[in-house]
């Protein structure tokens, strides 16, 4: 089998090798799964959460460890890859506590003596395609739900972060999930994610990625009436009013836009800002970007870990170039970090342009690294017309102390999520995790929502008078 070297983002050293399977590996896996589904799916689902609760005290008891591997194959800073394995941990008890409910409904049926009632079935093998930049926190998102609701997996994780995908394996499996419940394959999105698409047995994609990609997995299910979930990009903003405590305010576009040097679906990449209070935020922005430490995630005193690969850094590059001739003012950064101990990694400096107009390109498309845009506006209804002026709807946010605006903004605020008076970043797993228009196509992630993606409904009508009843007809 070919394999292709994983390298940590941080010094470019290589640090295992992926293999890359190919698409009979894909069907030997939805055979394995297939098998396996049958028996799951009759396990009580009280009993298919006792795994997942185990398999959220061995994610627990290996935290440190998986953390510090996941800051090599990705670059996040640890204190990050902490939290992105505690997302995980959350997960595994969230899910394991629907393994004694997945409600379903009963109701009064309308003949006499009849019984309704609804269902949740699972779909069967379902096919999971999970990203780098959370790989164990998105695959927990996605395979715990299916799981507890009684499906097999077919899980292909990304391939520039396999370590990930290889230890949570390692944990099903220490945890006691019957084998064939969940595989892992391997490989490019080209021949593998392409034969999980093709399989007729995968009869669910839930996919997080590239919109590119995901558009062209969401028009082959339609091709195939295959259910598909696609959570894809963001182009998220904060918006800080004149009100707003500005210090508050900083605090939190920091931390949402170059905290995992801003390569989130969430990050916040668009600062609107009232005029009135433009200049002083801009300073404080500026004061603080300054103080921000890049560097080798695995250095506790890390702020700002390294972009995942050249091409990343490539298209950041790019985007910077795209600005300036736009006409924004690079005000902060713009530059790629190189030397000493950013000599063998890919880092860029945290950029700000500010006086960017909101139908700029670099205001409009989504860069996924560290660069924020400035827009200037009058008022607090030009923020919610230029928040919502983007193909994106992921994640939005407004500082602001009028509870007026609050209740306004997360109302008109066209998103998914809406933050106030925090930063885009840091959705909770037991609420549902995706976003309006071009950012997905109407399903969700996480909290109970995911389990729409993994199960069927059943409706069943049990009918106890002993007679031929007929709906709609013998109601008198
Ligand atoms: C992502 O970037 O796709 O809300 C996931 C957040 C994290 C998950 C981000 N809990 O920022």
């Amino acid at each position: 089998m070919d394999v292709a070297p994983v390298f940590n983002p941080a010094t470019g050293k290589t640090i295992v090798q992926v293999p890359l399977s190919n698409a009979s590996y894909v069907d030997d896996a939805v055979a394995a799964a297939k098998k396996a589904q049958k028996e799951w799916a009759l396990v009580p689902a009280p009993q298919r959460a006792e795994v997942l609760y185990r398999v959220g005290y061995l994610l627990k008891e290996r935290k440190e460890r998986l953390a510090q591997l996941l800051t090599q194959e990705n670059g996040k800073v640890i204190e990050e890859a902490r939290g992105e394995v505690q997302e995980g941990i959350d997960m595994a008890f969230y899910m394991a506590g629907e393994g004694r409910r997945l409600f379903g409904q009963t109701t009064p049926a309308e003949l006499k003596d009849k019984f309704a009632m609804s269902q949740r079935a699972p779909v069967g093998v379902v096919g999971i395609i999970t990203p780098w930049n959370f790989p164990i926190a998105i695959a927990t998102w996605k395979s715990f739900p299916a799981i507890v609701a009684g499906n097999a997996v077919v899980w292909k994780p990304a391939t520039e972060t396999p370590i990930m995908a290889y230890e949570l394996a390692k944990i099903f499996e220490a945890a006691g999930l019957p084998k064939g419940v969940v595989n892992v394959v391997f490989g490019s999105g080209r021949t593998v994610g392409n034969a999980m698409v093709q399989h007729p047995d995968i009869r669910v994609i839930s996919f997080t990625g590239s919109n590119d990609v995901g558009r062209n997995i969401a028009a082959e299910c339609g091709r195939q009436l295959k259910k598909v979930s696609l959570e894809m990009g963001g182009k998220n903003a904060v918006i800080v009013m004149d009100d707003a405590d500005l210090d508050l305010a900083v605090e939190g576009i920091l931390w949402s836009a170059f905290g995992t040097s801003g390569q989130r679906c969430t990050a916040c990449s668009r600062v609107i800002v009232h005029e009135t209070v433009k200049g002083a935020l801009e300073e404080r922005l500026r004061s603080a970007m300054e103080k921000l430490t890049i560097g080798d995630g695995l250095d506790e005193s890390i702020k700002v870990g390294p972009i995942i690969n050249q091409s990343g850094l490539d298209k950041i590059k790019n985007y910077i170039e795209i600005g300036k001739n736009e006409g924004a003012n690079l005000l902060e950064g713009g530059y790629e970090l190189t030397g000493g101990q950013h000599g063998k990694g890919y880092y860029f400096a945290p950029t700000l342009f500010t006086d960017v107009r909101a139908e700029m390109r670099i205001a409009q498309e989504e860069i996924f690294g560290p660069v924020v845009s400035l827009i200037p506006v009058k008022s607090f209804e030009e923020a919610i017309e230029v928040n919502n002026s983007v193909e994106y709807g992921l994640s939005s946010s407004i500082y602001t102390n009028d509870i007026n605006r609050v209740f306004k903004a997360q109302r008109d605020l066209d998103t998914g999520i809406v933050y106030v008076n925090a930063g885009t970043t840091g959705a909770e797993i037991h609420l549902p995790f995706g976003g309006t228009k071009g950012t997905g196509n109407g399903h969700r992630d996480s909290g109970i929502q995911a389990l729409d993606v993994f199960t069927e409904w059943k409706a069943v009508y049990v009918d106890y008078s002993g007679k031929l009843q007929r709906a709609q007809i013998d109601v008198e």
